[in-house]
């Protein structure tokens, strides 16, 4: 069967950019048949950034809350948490044993903080644990771990999927076949999803539109997304962004079409922006109640969660004994 893994890294609360791009492909691609679906909260990847034990604990119930309010189905589905499943750490670091260190210093995310740095006229690590530098190896040991087929990300995770190919490449070329080669699987659509300012969706850019918010701060969130001057009664480009990409996912086929003549017969930015709170709080209303209910039970989501971590473990050691004798422990 093919298996399909994606993990989401407790750092903010889950936003509409993490639901369009992998949450929402991930439990599709879930129901289809023939289908192995392992999903997961990468805490232990959040904890380069969170480092506080309140705030990281409740943002790692939020995402897994998310995922069982969005239609997850724990039965069918390996759900767990990576700190639970210690083979995960155990193959990280004989990966960093054969991960050059120059594929490390090209990751996106670490280099991004080397040219700031060099910008500010700092030291280029400044603010870089190791755990950040070599967070795409943690990542190729959850997809390689589980002979991972396909993984649904968003744009910004395919140089991490691609490490992982390379770290699996070399590893076969050293020990001999033992890794399956992961594919990355983005879609057109959503692969950028836009946040309020119009640039991506991030919670480095203080720019979501969290998940699951009360309606009436959801509503205050759509409002103040950006647009430009055009006065009501003037045509709009629905293609500038973001009003009309963050409608799009959440409307029916007609109503995109009734929305696309109205930007071309001026509607009013308000007006555009009510239509899209109402369209996202359609969508939202059910599974916002069962995330909050989840969220007053944790120790209903520790009891899932334990169950998932029993059948990731277990779908782990045969290809951890495999790597062991591979590279001759
Ligand atoms: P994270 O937690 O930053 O994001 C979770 C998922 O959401 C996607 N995403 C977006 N997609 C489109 N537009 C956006 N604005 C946007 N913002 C976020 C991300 O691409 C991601 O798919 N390193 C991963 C977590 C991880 C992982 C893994 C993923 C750890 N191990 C193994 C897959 C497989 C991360 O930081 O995602």
């Amino acid at each position: 069967s093919t298996i399909v893994l994606t993990g989401i890294k407790p750092t903010g609360k889950v936003h509409v950019g993490n639901y369009l791009a992998a949450i929402k492909p991930a439990l599709r691609m879930a129901a289809e048949p023939g289908r192995t679906s392992l999903f997961f909260i990468a805490d232990y990847h959040g904890l380069t950034f969170i480092q506080n034990n309140e705030e990281f604990r409740e943002l790692t119930y939020g995402i897994a809350a998310t995922w069982l309010a969005l239609g997850l189905d724990p039965e069918h589905t390996v759900f767990y948490r990576q700190s639970d499943v210690p083979e995960i750490f155990e193959l990280s670091w004989i990966l960093s044993c054969l991960a050059p260190k120059g594929l490390m210093n090209r990751a996106h995310a670490y280099k991004a903080i080397v040219d700031r740095n060099g910008m500010l006229g700092a030291d280029a690590d400044n603010g870089v644990n190791m755990g950040l530098f070599t967070y795409p190896v943690l990542m190729a040991a959850d997809i390689l771990l589980f002979q991972s087929d396909l993984v649904p990300v968003g744009k910004d995770q395919i140089q991490h999927v691609e490490i992982a190919r390379d770290i699996a490449e070399l590893f076969n070329r050293v020990f001999g076949e033992t890794f399956k080669l992961p594919q990355y699987a983005v879609d057109e659509e959503t692969a950028v999803i836009p946040g309020l300012d119009g640039r991506k969706m991030s919670k480095s850019y203080n720019n979501t539109i969290p998940l699951f918010e009360p309606a009436g701060t959801l509503h205050k969130l759509i409002n103040k997304i950006k647009t430009d001057s055009t006065p009501p009664g003037e045509p709009k480009n629905p293609e500038d962004p973001p009003l009309f990409a963050l409608y799009k996912p959440f409307a029916s086929e007609a109503q995109i079409e009734v929305m696309r003549a109205s930007y071309a017969n001026g509607i009013s930015w308000s007006a555009a922006k009510q239509e899209l709170f109402q369209a996202m709080d359609a969508f939202l209303e059910e599974p916002r109640r069962k995330y909050e209910d989840l969220m007053a039970d944790p120790a209903q989501i520790d009891a899932i969660l334990k169950q998932g971590a029993a059948k990731a473990r277990a779908l782990a050691a045969p290809q951890m004994d495999k790597v062991r004798r591979a590279i001759g422990r």
